[in-house]
């Protein structure tokens, strides 16, 4: 396939849903053949299909991120199918709603080890072959919720904060590899993430799943609901050569929420 990418390798964790399935579909219709890796299996295929009914390269891959023994083998995989690896988007992880004080000390382990461990093997098992690459760009999903407090959503916010330092230091150390490292910011995102953040320990359960179009509409200057495209065109752009000169940055897509607050009146 044509397009700014082509002849480029990535791997999306967390590729089989959301703010990763738009990232593989925009970073393959660029050119980029594309490991999507993913604990969901049905869907993870179906985002593979799909990138390869429409002309371009993709192959899914079961890989929970905690497992440090497969990462190599994950690596591998894009090297071995695709013969490089160029670009990691480190994408997968989970929210678990739940006040400080009730929170079990095992939901905010579960959290650290998917947002947190997760992207540090992310991209520690990236550089060796990004280095035999001649250099890449590495992409770390954090979130607004790493740039300020979360009441409800402390752990999720810890883990986005430590994601958000974690760039920056992987940026300066890894520069002289010619590896670049970023990180997004995505503010309120139409994702099925919203249904599944009542995960949290028994007692901590909402009644209600969160409606983050209602969400959006409340707090969000652009008064829309972000895209999961949204945030691919912010990683499209990271991945690409429009953003060799950038790293150790922050790129918030979050239509305005932390600009300020919405005007009480109209001038
Ligand atoms: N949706 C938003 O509003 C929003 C806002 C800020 C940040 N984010 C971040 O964006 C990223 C993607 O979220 P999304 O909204 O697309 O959610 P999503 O739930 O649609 O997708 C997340 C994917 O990660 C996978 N996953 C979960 N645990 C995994 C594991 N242990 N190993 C491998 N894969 C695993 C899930 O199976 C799922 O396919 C997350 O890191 C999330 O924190 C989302």
């Amino acid at each position: 396939m044509s397009g700014q990418l082509a002849g480029k390798v990535a791997i999306v964790t967390g590729g089989a849903s959301g703010i990763g399935e738009a990232c593989a579909e925009t970073l393959a219709r660029e050119g980029a053949s594309v490991l999507v890796t993913d604990i969901d299996d049905g869907m993870g295929n179906a985002v593979a299909g799909r990138i390869a009914k429409a002309g371009g390269k993709a192959h899914y891959l079961y890989h929970d991120v905690r497992d440090e023994v497969s990462w190599p083998g994950v690596i591998g995989e894009a090297e071995k199918r695709f013969g490089r690896l160029d670009f990691m988007v480190a994408n997968a992880g989970i929210g678990i709603a739940s006040p400080l004080e009730t929170m079990s000390l095992a939901d905010w382990q579960r959290q650290q080890a998917i947002n947190l461990d997760g992207v540090f093997l992310s991209i520690k098992y990236s550089i060796p072959a990004m280095r035999r690459a001649g250099g890449g760009s590495i992409v770390l999903m954090s979130s607004i919720a790493g740039l300020r407090g979360s009441p409800g959503l402390a752990a999720y916010s810890a883990t986005k904060g430590g994601v958000r330092l974690l760039a920056k230091s992987a940026a300066v150390e890894l520069a002289v590899d010619r590896i670049r490292c970023n990180s997004v910011h995505p503010g309120i995102i139409a994702t099925p993430i919203w249904g599944k953040i009542p995960t949290g320990a028994e007692g901590n359960r909402r009644n209600a799943p969160i409606d983050p179009n209602e969400l959006a509409s409340a707090v969000v200057p652009l008064v829309r609901v972000g895209e999961a495209q949204d945030i691919a065109n912010g990683v499209l752009f990271l991945c690409s050569e429009a953003s060799n000169y950038m790293t150790g940055q922050e790129l918030v897509i979050d239509g305005g929420i932390t600009a300020g607050r919405r005007p009480f009146l109209r001038t």
